[in-house]
C-alpha cells in the first residue's frame, strides 16, 4: 500500500448525502453541529451509571477491527474497551503476528477480514492518508475510523480534549487554548486546532520554538508564539504536546535538557496563566522534557480525565458511525 496525502475534500468521504457520520477520518470540514452532536452523544454515554459505565446493546451484532501498525495504549484500549461497551465483538489483529509481515497487501489484508464480515475498522498506521486509502477502498457497509495517520489527523484524540474541555470550562467562545510543544509533527494539534475553531473559540494559539511551527501556521486560525512567556499569558487551557522524535528527520532542538528549560511546563511557568486554568496532554508524556511532574500530577492537571473520557467519545463516534442513533438510556 502506498497511502497518498489526505484528501482536500476529506467531508465528502466522512458524511453521508444527509450530512450524517459515515466514517471519521479528520476533523477538517465537518460542520459544527456534528462536533457538537458527537460531544452531546458522548455526555449521554459518559452519564450512564457513574464510573463504571454500563454495557448497553447498540452495536450488538457488529464486529470490529482494530487495525494498528503504530504503538498505541490509550487510543486502542479505549476504542476496544467502547466497543465492548456497545456489545459489539472486537478483534485486535496483531500487525507483528499478521500476514502483511509475510507479504500479504494491506488490500488484501483488508478483503479477508471484510469475508469476516467485519462492520468496521479502526485503523492506525504511521502514514499520512492510511485511514482515507482504507475508507476509500473498503466494502460500501464497512466504517472507518481513523485512530492517527502520520502526521495528519487524530480526529477522536482532539474530540475527547473538545469533551474534557467543556465538561470543566463549559462554552468555548470566551477561552484562550494554547497549544504548546511539537505543533510541526503533531497530527493530534493538527485536530485540536480544527476542532477548536470549528466550536468558536475565542482565541488558539500555538506555543513552540520556531523550529517546531508549520510554515504559515496562522493561516489556520492561531495565534504563533515562540515565547512560551507571553504564549501561556492568561491561558485558560494549555496542552502540552510532546516531543515526536520518530517522525523527525534532523536536528529541530539542541536538547531535551534545554527544551525543558525553555519550554517545559513548570509550576512557574503555569503561573502566567490564568489561575483556574487546566493543563491538559494526550499523552504519552515525557518527565521533564516537557512537563514537570509537578504540573503533571498537580491539582490544575485532567490528564487522567482525558483518558476516561476517551471512552465515552469513542462509544459515540462508533455508534454515529454505525447508524444506531444516539439514545443511550
Ligand atoms: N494519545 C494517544 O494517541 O496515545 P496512544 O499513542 O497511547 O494511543
Amino acid at each position: 500500500m502506498k497511502p497518498q496525502s489526505p484528501v482536500a475534500r476529506p467531508a465528502s468521504l466522512q458524511l453521508t448525502p444527509d450530512g450524517r457520520l459515515r466514517h471519521f477520518l479528520s476533523i477538517e470540514g465537518l460542520p459544527r453541529a456534528l462536533l457538537e452532536q458527537i460531544l452531546d452523544t458522548a455526555e449521554s454515554f459518559a452519564n450512564l451509571g457513574g464510573p463504571a459505565v454500563k454495557k448497553v446493546p447498540l452495536l450488538r451484532g457488529k464486529t470490529i477491527v482494530n487495525l494498528f501498525f503504530e504503538a498505541s495504549t490509550r487510543t486502542r484500549t479505549t476504542f476496544e474497551l467502547a466497543a465492548k461497551r456497545l456489545s459489539a465483538d472486537v478483534l485486535n489483529l496483531n500487525i507483528g503476528a499478521a500476514a502483511t509481515v509475510k507479504g500479504e497487501t494491506l488490500l488484501d489484508t483488508l478483503r479477508n477480514l471484510e469475508a469476516m464480515h467485519t462492520d468496521m475498522f479502526v485503523v492506525r498506521h504511521a502514514d499520512s492518508g492510511a485511514a482515507h486509502f482504507i475508507a476509500r477502498h473498503a466494502a460500501p457497509h464497512v466504517r472507518v475510523i481513523n485512530a492517527g495517520d502520520g502526521r495528519h489527523a487524530h480526529p477522536t484524540q482532539a474530540m475527547l480534549d473538545m469533551f474534557t474541555i467543556r465538561r470543566v470550562k463549559g462554552a468555548f467562545e470566551p477561552l484562550c487554548v494554547a497549544i504548546v510543544g511539537d505543533i510541526l509533527h503533531s497530527r493530534v494539534a493538527r485536530s485540536q486546532i480544527h476542532a477548536l475553531k470549528t466550536l468558536g473559540t475565542g482565541c488558539v494559539r500555538v506555543v513552540a520554538p520556531r523550529t517546531l511551527l508549520p510554515a504559515e501556521v496562522e493561516t489556520l486560525g492561531v495565534e504563533a508564539h515562540v515565547d512560551p512567556e507571553t504564549g501561556l499569558e492568561e491561558a485558560d487551557v494549555i496542552i502540552m504536546l510532546r516531543l515526536q522524535r520518530e517522525r523527525m528527520k534532523g536536528a529541530f532542538l539542541p536538547s531535551e535538557h534545554e527544551y525543558f528549560q525553555r519550554f517545559g511546563l513548570t509550576e512557574e511557568r503555569l503561573r502566567r496563566a490564568r489561575p483556574d486554568v487546566i493543563v491538559m496532554h494526550p499523552g504519552p508524556i515525557n518527565r521533564g522534557v516537557e512537563i514537570d511532574s509537578r504540573v503533571a500530577d498537580g491539582p490544575r492537571s485532567v490528564i487522567l480525565r482525558q483518558v476516561t473520557y476517551g471512552i465515552a467519545v469513542r462509544m459515540a463516534v462508533m455508534s454515529m458511525a454505525l447508524g444506531t442513533g444516539t439514545d443511550a438510556s
